[in-house]
């Protein structure tokens, strides 16, 4: 039997082992590497580690990566300023400035200031509108990555009835537009929503990304439903990761299911490498 199981971190390999070779190829021809710049802001541990994950994909690929990090209180315009440097800055295609921000920085401020072309997270009104209208650009790191994991196991996603939950600018509103531009009937749901368990009954495929470790179990779930799970908990006492999906419960009724860890994770780092080769090309062929 053919395994339920989608393997993130085997296609995030295969994705970042083609772009090595990418690489290697564009600096034989003498041409310098993509680069991407990241901005954090604060001590926040998860971000540190994230942004450890992105630099060693980066320089297992051969991309230029620098680091700029300010402490906590920084005046916003300082950041800004940097962004605008880095904007012009032709060693970096993409500019990421990582998520979440201390509370007194307005994020929406720090990302539109991020040239558009740059903007490798996606996240951009620009980028963003530019996926609303059906033609989408830089597209935002983690749906991207699960639209990939989808095509790559062969799911065709027309006309599934598909539920999101969860509504953040990172994976669920941009999530639901990439399953509506993949043909799905698509609904988001979040903390105001009242029938959930009917909204999860009747899908074909749920993508889950709230921080509640265990929140969607086998008995909202009907027969033959595909589960992606974005969550990235840490229980008490434990060291292990788990996801949202109490996975154990759900894996006999699911057609298909993402793991914590080794399922959405790597895909969002893939992803991030996808779009600053992406900006790159780009760039270079508007030079030429
Ligand atoms: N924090 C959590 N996920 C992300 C992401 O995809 N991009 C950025 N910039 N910050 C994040």
């Amino acid at each position: 039997m053919l395994s339920k199981i989608i393997d993130g971190k085997k296609i995030a390999k295969n994705i970042i082992h083609n772009i090595k070779n990418k690489v290697h190829n564009i600096i034989k021809k003498g041409h310098r590497p993509p680069g991407l710049a990241v901005i954090w802001v604060g001590k926040n541990k998860s971000s540190q580690l994230y942004i450890q994950k992105k630099q060693i994909a980066c320089n297992k690929v051969g991309y230029i990566f620098k680091t700029w990090h300010f402490q906590e209180g920084t005046d916003i315009f300082k950041i800004i300023k940097l962004i605008k440097i880095l904007n012009k800055d032709k060693n970096y295609d993409g500019i990421l400035i990582q998520l979440p921000l201390p509370k007194y920085i307005e994020a929406n401020q720090i990302i539109e200031s991020i040239h558009p072309k740059k903007d490798v997270d996606g996240f951009h009104p620009y980028n963003i509108g530019c996926l609303v209208q059906k033609i989408p650009k830089l597209r935002p790191c983690t749906p991207k990555g699960i639209i990939t994991l989808l095509e790559k196991y062969n799911i065709n996603l027309k006309g599934l009835n598909t539920t999101v939950i969860g509504a953040s600018n990172i994976v669920g509103r941009p999530m639901a537009l990439e399953l509506l531009l993949s043909g799905c009937t698509t609904t988001i749901t979040h903390r105001f929503t009242k029938n959930l368990k009917e909204h999860i009954k009747k899908s074909d495929l749920i993508v889950i990304g709230i921080g509640k470790p265990n929140f969607l179990h086998q008995k909202n779930i009907k027969n033959g439903t595909i589960i992606i799970d974005v969550g990235i908990n840490t229980l008490p006492n434990e060291k292990k990761i788990v996801g949202d999906v109490d996975f154990y419960s759900v894996y006999p009724k699911v057609s298909y299911i993402t793991p914590v860890p080794g399922g959405v994770g790597p895909m969002t780092v893939a992803s991030l490498l996808e779009n600053t080769l992406e900006a790159y090309e780009k760039k270079h062929q508007y030079e030429d």
